[in-house]
């Protein structure tokens, strides 16, 4: 069942168009990771999602309810996270937790002291003194001691360090094994290979790809590593093959996925000794997406604001 949907979401600044028909889809129990660069349009979606930005055309809908008109009662079964949290600078952590917990009126006190402990923050101390990290503590734990049904995070972990993205991660999973959902909006690639049952990959406003991560691996190339007794010949011209790079005895390549079993029949004449090949990662699958681009390419860029 869908939690979150959007159909055609388009989102203009006066002549930029930040979002171009944005078909997004979350289902329940679902970890959705939501990844693109630098100003792809991420935050905007998740600004109209959480109601705060109107979109110009199309719809974006949470548990059924109209994104902008529902707000009010969808925000009472939602957690938002932001990558820049911003507190009010006289309260402490903990004082700042429990508002927010009691905002939502739904918190898990037993909850909420678990997760302090967990992301080992000082609840005691004002907001202002908290460093960058210390902020984001302070929302992740207010989200993830609220009982609601769909978190949206928004770069959620810049910031922490790699005990904390741990922390973090472990968060997710246990929010996931309760039967959550999550949108997770990250450029940690390692972070949403982790954690993500699909994957959207944003562009330029526009959604280049969604699927599982299997999904996504299947449209790209699996990367080779073949020593053989005989140097390999012919390799160049067969199909299906590319970035080959030789070093005596060894060649290294990439091979589509369809091709495979062509590549490794022919490779098989060679006498082979060594044979390695390894799946892309997100980041090999994303480099392959990013490549060239850049805003420029973006309808009516430079009437951006
Ligand atoms: N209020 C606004 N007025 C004009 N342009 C805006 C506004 N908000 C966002 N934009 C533009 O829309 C585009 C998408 O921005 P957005 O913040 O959604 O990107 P993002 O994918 O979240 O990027 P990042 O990974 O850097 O957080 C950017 O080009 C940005 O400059
Ligand atoms: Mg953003």
């Amino acid at each position: 069942m869908s939690i979150l949907k959007t159909a055609n979401l388009t989102k203009r600044f006066g002549k930029f168009t930040a979002l171009e028909g944005v078909d997004l889809e979350v289902n329940e129990g679902e970890i959705y990771g939501f990844i693109g660069p630098n100003g792809a349009g991420k935050s905007t979606t998740i600004r109209i999602l959480l109601g705060v930005l109107k979109a110009t055309e199309g719809s974006a809908h949470i548990f059924g309810k109209d994104a902008w008109k529902d707000a009010v009662d969808i925000h009472k079964r939602i957690a938002y996270v932001p990558g820049d949290v911003n507190l009010w600078p006289n309260l402490t952590g903990g004082e700042v937790i429990d508002l927010f917990l009691n905002l939502r009126g739904n918190d898990n006190k037993k909850m909420r002291d678990e997760l302090i402990e967990r992301f080992d923050l000082d609840p005691t101390k004002k907001c202002r003194t908290y460093s960058k990290g210390n902020r984001q503590k302070v929302a992740l734990i207010s989200a993830f001691s609220s009982n609601v049904d769909l978190y949206i995070l928004d770069e959620p972990t810049s910031g922490l360090d790699p005990l904390m993205e741990r922390v973090f991660q472990n968060c997710v999973m246990d929010a996931k094994k309760a039967g959550k959902s999550v949108l997770l909006s990250s450029h940690i690639l390692s972070e949403v290979e982790k954690l993500c049952d699909r994957v959207g990959i944003i562009r330029q406003g526009q959604i280049i790809e969604t699927g599982t991560l299997n999904e996504l691996r299947h449209l790209t190339r699996t990367n080779f590593v073949v020593q053989t007794e005989e140097p390999i010949k012919g390799l160049k011209d067969l199909s299906g093959v590319h970035g080959i790079e030789v070093k005596g005895q060894t060649s290294s390549f990439q091979v589509d996925t369809e091709y495979i079993n062509q590549v490794i029949k022919f490779l098989s004449q060679f006498e082979i000794e060594k044979l390695e090949s390894t799946p892309p990662t997100l980041e090999d699958l994303f480099m392959r997406h990013y490549e060239g681009t850049n805003e420029s390419g973006r309808t009516g860029a430079g009437g951006a604001s």
